[in-house]
């Protein structure tokens, strides 16, 4: 998009953003994961890109396809990740030079305990159902929010289940105190709903919990309005 390119609005600043989800393994072959396709954050990462950032993206488990967006740009370092471990120790470094962190990865809340190192067989335990022990991850936004840098702008997302909008922006509101960030990106997700898809329908809760931007349309247009919300945000810390 040159229009937006030429627009600048983002010139010289550098924007980390996650993107995917972040996978767990139980053995060699298996392991827990989610369903985010990384497309809201690899959409981010265009977005800035055009508007004249500097992005560092860490994509966890996103599919070579849906990579190729930006796979091409200059302006966008690509760090493939896996695990919340290899997530949360990136993501630290990565914020070290950050201005913008846009935290779009869908991470795991949990990891297994005990990661087999071979490939757990029926035949091991004939008739028997294996228990998995999970562990807490460690909240990799929360401590970015604790470890924060001057100025720094600190964005997180939410998707969740709800009955309604104001449900939806309840939750948001809960979540965005508790995490500490400047800007909640909130949208609704169930089964058919907000997974695989192009399109996205966000909210966007500022500091005070106020909709700074209500957005339904492609990927790209969230981000837009995602980075508009952020721009003003850097605008009011810069003055
Ligand atoms: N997040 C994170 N580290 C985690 C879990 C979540 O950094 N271990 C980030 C996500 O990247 C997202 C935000 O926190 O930007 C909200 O994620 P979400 O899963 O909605 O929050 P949780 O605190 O895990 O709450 P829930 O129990 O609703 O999953
Ligand atoms: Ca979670």
């Amino acid at each position: 998009d040159s229009e937006a390119r030429e627009r600048g609005d983002l010139a010289g600043i550098r924007v980390l953003v996650t993107a995917g989800g972040t996978r767990e393994p139980i053995d060699p072959v298996r392991y827990l994961g989610n369903r985010s396709s990384g497309r809201q954050g690899i959409a981010i990462a265009v977005a800035a890109a055009d508007r004249g950032a500097e992005v560092v993206l860490l994509a966890a488990n996103v599919d070579g396809e849906v990579l190729a967006e930006v796979a091409q740009d200059p302006a966008v370092r690509i760090v493939p990740v896996s695990t919340t471990a290899e997530l949360d120790s990136t993501a630290h470094a990565a914020a070290k030079g950050a201005r913008v962190v846009v935290m779009a990865a869908a991470v795991a809340d949990y990891r297994v305990a005990e990661v087999a190192d071979r490939k757990i067989r029926k035949e091991d335990a004939p008739g028997e159902a294996p228990t998995l022990t999970l562990v807490e991850n460690p909240d990799i936004l929360v401590s970015l929010v604790r470890e924060r840098q001057d100025n720094q702008v600190i964005v997180g997302f939410a998707a969740e289940t709800v009955d309604d909008e104001d449900e939806l922006l309840e939750r948001g509101r809960r979540k965005l105190a508790r995490k500490g960030v400047d800007l909640l990106a909130v949208n609704a997700v169930g089964w058919n709903e907000g997974f695989e898809s192009h399109e996205n329908d966000v909210r966007v809760l500022d500091i005070d919990g106020d909709v700074v931007a209500a957005v339904a349309g492609s990927k790209r247009e969230v981000a837009d309005a995602l980075l508009d919300a952020v721009r003003d945000e850097l605008d009011l810390a810069d003055s």
